[in-house]
């Protein structure tokens, strides 16, 4: 595995738990904090892998689950894995399709061996083992892998948490028995809600078996901010300093900078793309609507700040043009933007951690956006 792969910190902020870092991959080195877009059917919706890259993304996100429905994991795996399919030739992470089957499909079954569940596309029976997790995953051929996983949902009582957080550690010690590739690093997961007696159970089930990197799971599935912010509190300290920190299916551009300030490396969401699609921008003034009206004869750019292929080159009042008429480029251009946008502020706080300026760039940041 260590020859593949090494996380670098170069530097600690002074006044915060913020990290700034490098971690190679077998196909390139990302800038740590870093922000993945998210690939679930192999296609960061909308845009091109030259989009990606001009937008400065370093690495993508797909989904075990999506993928193995359609079109299935030898068929990517014929096609020469994920990168060659795709044709991302950056770092890729795999989801182990834990989570989605817990959220998309109808629950058949779930125990120790693992779960059963319809496919929400046909309604076929399935199964997902640990053991079933990796050998998809082994052959989608991600960079980065992750173990299988139970997320319930965050308000579930106490002994039902414990239980997801017992199961997750018991699949964590078979996915990583069940590895036997060495150019993918697989991470465990940390789960256990808010609850931080939880958490610090979740951890010290999985710190014994020596991940190269580690997860938290779990959160912003319907938790405040403010409980989501206290758990990362409670649940970042808990894992190894030298290795990096994921936190799974995060967030908002404050999500992102809360979680930087205390200590996260990686992220993956689709608000970027997802509210790209339905005329939602993220700005460096907070989010802008761009079906309303008062953009209609807007000459200026969407975002004054940003140096993005879509805001050098047309107007708000192009951009709302395009929703209103339903044309497929509104979609396209605004998740382009939102995607550089989450890139750009990855980058900007980089260099605020490189020069101890963390916690005055949360300030800033959040003032500007009006929080
Ligand atoms: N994506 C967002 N949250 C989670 C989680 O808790 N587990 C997994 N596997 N993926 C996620
Ligand atoms: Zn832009």
């Amino acid at each position: 595995m260590s020859q593949h792969f090494q996380f670098h910190l170069d530097h600690t902020d002074e006044s915060t738990s913020a990290r700034a870092g490098r971690w190679s991959t077998p196909h390139g080195v990302v800038n740590t904090p870093a922000f993945m877009p998210v690939g679930t059917l192999a296609t960061v919706k909308g845009l091109t892998v030259d989009q990606l890259r001009e937008a400065g993304a370093q690495m993508v996100l797909s989904n075990t689950y999506h993928l193995a429905l359609r079109p299935g994991a030898d068929v990517v795996a014929e096609m020469g894995g994920l990168h060659g399919f795709m044709q991302w030739d950056g770092p890729i992470l795999t989801d182990s399709g834990g989570f989605q089957v817990f959220s998309l499909a109808k629950l058949a079954k779930l125990d120790d061996d693992g779960v059963a569940f319809r496919s929400h596309i046909d309604g076929s029976l399935l199964e997902l083992t640990p053991q079933r997790a990796i050998d998809i995953q082994e052959k989608l051929g991600a960079d980065c892998i992750m173990c299988l996983d139970e997320c319930p949902p965050h308000d579930v009582p106490r002994e039902r948490m414990l239980e997801a957080v017992t199961r997750t550690t018991r699949w964590a010690a078979r996915c990583r028995e069940a590895q036997t590739r060495d150019d993918q690093a697989l991470f465990g997961i940390v789960q256990g809600g808010t609850d931080l007696g939880l958490r610090e159970e979740s951890a010290a089930g999985l710190l014994p078996l020596d991940f190269p990197g580690y997860a938290v799971g779990g959160l912003s599935v319907g938790e405040s901010p403010r409980e989501m912010y206290q758990t990362l509190d409670g649940t970042v300290p808990l894992l190894p300093a030298d290795r990096p920190r994921y936190l799974m299916g995060v967030g908002t551009p404050r999500d992102l900078l809360e979680a930087v300030l205390r200590g996260v490396d990686l992220f993956d969401c689709v608000m970027p793309t997802r509210n790209g699609r339905n005329a939602m921008a993220f700005t460096s003034a907070g989010p802008v609507k761009m079906r309303n009206l008062k953009h209609q004869r807007d000459p200026g750019p969407l975002d004054p700040a940003c140096d993005c292929p879509v805001c050098t080159r047309y107007s708000r009042a192009y951009l709302r043009h395009l929703f209103i008429a339903r044309e497929m480029l509104g979609p396209i251009l605004l998740s382009w933007h939102n995607i550089a946008f989450y890139q750009k502020l990855l980058r900007d706080l980089r260099v605020a951690i490189a020069e101890n300026r963390a916690e005055e760039f949360r300030q800033v940041h959040l003032a500007a956006w009006g929080q």
